[in-house]
């Protein structure tokens, strides 16, 4: 990315992101509602300032296929909601134990471990509930992102089942496939499940959910390589959390299994791929194959 697209490319996320935060504001239970502490915690934690990449994912795919600004922008909630589930339910003693999280206290530092636990749990059946509610599009429609998100995050090749392998593989040599299922697993999956629900919301042919499913597993996979690149070579100040975590606790990383140089090959190959997927829309997919490119040259 040169300097001009990247600067352009980060003003772009950073509208997004108020769109995205705006409708997280509505749909989020007030900090006042009984029993307030679990939606003080929630809200907590969705207002730490994440970057709102999936969301933001799912709108642009969704609209390069004409989809509904104000129906996406539902889903794309939905997806972060779970995504600070993820995160909140990460950072716990018994995963990875970490006590800072989007430059703030983690969850359970500030909640305490039962208030955190519960907040992931909720987070995680809020996100349902608004992709179930009443309005459009089709019934049809809903189900099948219900169905594409609640499998991204499952046990057959979703999240959890990279969160167990990735905790099993802690402290053990691993081979080149195992590490690349455990990424694709823990995060490449949320991502493609973000492109696709955003098409999934339009009237995109299966051939065009086929391309933006091959863009975000690459990009997935990407983002996941170089989340391990900014654990060593990143700074606690600008990622939030704290690094070099990844060596303390003997983690299965890129950088360890294949070095610095190599993981950031790969990482760029992924995105080159990623891009070539979308093709045939030109420069309509112009600013999917720029937030692709921001990825792999972020610092946070
Ligand atoms: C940081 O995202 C998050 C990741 C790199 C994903 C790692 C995977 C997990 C934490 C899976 C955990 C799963 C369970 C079931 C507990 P980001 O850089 O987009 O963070 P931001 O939203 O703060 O910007
Ligand atoms: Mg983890």
């Amino acid at each position: 990315l040169n300097p001009t697209v990247l600067e352009t490319t980060e003003r772009y996320l950073e509208e997004q992101r108020a769109l995205v935060e705006k409708e997280l504001e509505r749909l989020l239970p007030r900090a006042d509602e009984y029993p307030s502490s679990i939606h003080q915690a929630m809200r907590y934690s969705v207002f730490a300032g994440g970057k709102r990449l999936r969301p933001i994912l799912c709108l642009e795919s969704g609209s390069l296929f004409g989809g509904d600004g104000k129906n996406l922008v539902r889903v794309a909630s939905a997806l972060e909601m779970i995504h600070t589930y993820s995160l909140v339910h990460d950072d716990l003693p018994p995963l990875d134990n970490d006590d800072l999280r989007r430059g703030k206290p983690a969850c359970h530092r500030a909640f305490g471990e039962a208030t955190a636990i519960l907040a992931g749990d909720a987070l995680l059946t809020l996100a349902f509930s608004v992709l179930a509610s009443p309005g459009p599009p089709s019934e049809a429609c809903k189900l099948r992102v219900i169905h594409e998100l609640a499998d991204a995050i499952g046990t057959h090749g979703g999240m959890v089942a990279g969160q167990v392998a990735d905790l099993e593989a802690t402290a053990r040599t691993i081979d080149a496939a195992t590490l690349e299922f455990i990424h694709s697993s823990k995060t490449g999956a949320f991502f493609r499940a973000a492109v696709r629900c955003g098409a999934l919301y339009t009237d995109a042919t299966e051939a065009d959910i086929n391309r933006v499913t091959v863009f975000g597993e690459k990009i997935g996979l990407a983002f996941q390589i170089v989340d391990d690149l900014l654990d060593v070579l990143g700074s606690r100040e600008k990622l939030g959390k704290t690094v070099h975590k990844d060596g303390h606790q003997n983690k299965a990383t890129y950088p360890a299994l294949h070095g610095i140089e190599e993981s950031q090959r790969i990482a760029s190959r992924l995105v080159e791929g990623a891009c070539a997927a979308l093709e045939p829309y030109g420069t309509r997919a112009e600013t999917l194959r720029a937030i692709a490119h921001f990825l792999i040259v972020r610092t946070s």
